[in-house]
């Protein structure tokens, strides 16, 4: 991690918790975190869309320094698409970060580069910050498809955006093989993966985009493995799926990225 860039760890809940329990687990996790050993780091939590309105309640009320996320948006601000949610949408419920273009709405529900790219400029201009993900299978892994994989999608998802856009959004990292399968990316290979990713920026955005970009793991992130990923220094932060899920781990997590 550089200094020049203030780590961020996005709590991903994906399809879990209702309301109610979202609820119980935000205030849990304010109650967890150690506010002396967090102000170097920037937190998200990202729940389903039900959750929304009940967890920006408790953050606002409660005046607890965690950002608001969503987990997806469509790309057009408002229309005939029956179940989907607009960047306006969550803009007005002061999210600050959405995820786009996570493996699993690319391998489930067929997201292409070109949804994600429309999705990415959408969040923008709606004035939220796009956390891109980007990661390849293991077979992509194996055969040594990872560069062209991530570099695809990266030039993909960025393409149309000014330089200024480019360096103040997040790219998350996400080896495939390492979502929720407790197999984590070494330390090295994710810094090496990411400085890559960091580099292209640099090549096509410029460096002051490439400086200033934050760049998160995502894969397996846990209280056990943080430190060492924390440690790398093109790594700003990281993507937690299931250990998001239990606030005193999560805790740990933002805690030891800040320390
Ligand atoms: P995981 O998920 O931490 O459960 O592996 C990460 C993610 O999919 O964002």
């Amino acid at each position: 991690m550089s200094t020049a860039r203030r780590p961020l760890i996005s709590g991903n809940w994906k399809m879990n918790l209702t309301h109610l329990e979202a609820i119980h687990v935000i205030q849990k996790v304010s109650y967890s975190i150690d506010p002396g050993r967090y102000s170097h780091v920037d937190v998200s939590v990202h729940p389903p869309f039900t959750a929304l309105r009940s967890v920006q309640t408790v953050l606002e009320a409660d005046d607890i320094s965690i950002a608001l996320g969503a987990q997806n948006a469509h790309w057009e601000p408002s229309g005939a698409y029956t179940g989907e949610i607009s960047p306006l949408m969550l803009a007005k419920l002061n999210v600050r970060y959405v995820i786009v273009g996570h493996s699993e709405r690319r391998q489930l529900f067929g997201e292409t580069d070109d949804m994600v790219a429309r999705k990415v400029a959408a969040v923008f201009k709606a004035g939220m910050t796009p956390i891109m993900c980007v990661g390849e299978t293991l077979e992509e892994r194996e055969a040594g498809g990872t560069e062209p994989r991530v570099l695809g999608q990266l030039q993909a998802g960025l393409a149309g955006l000014n330089p200024e856009q480019v360096g103040s959004m997040v790219v998350a990292y996400e080896p495939i093989w390492a979502i929720g399968t407790g197999r984590t990316a070494t330390p090295d290979d994710a810094q090496a993966v990411c400085a890559t990713i960091r580099a292209a920026v640099s090549s096509d955005h410029g460096s002051q985009a490439g400086g200033s970009i934050r760049v998160q793991y995502g894969g397996s992130v846990k209280r056990s493995n943080i430190g060492g990923l924390m440690a790398q220094p093109d790594i700003d932060g990281a993507l937690v799926g299931g250990a998001s899920l239990d606030p005193v781990e999560f805790a740990e997590i933002v805690a030891f990225s800040g320390s």
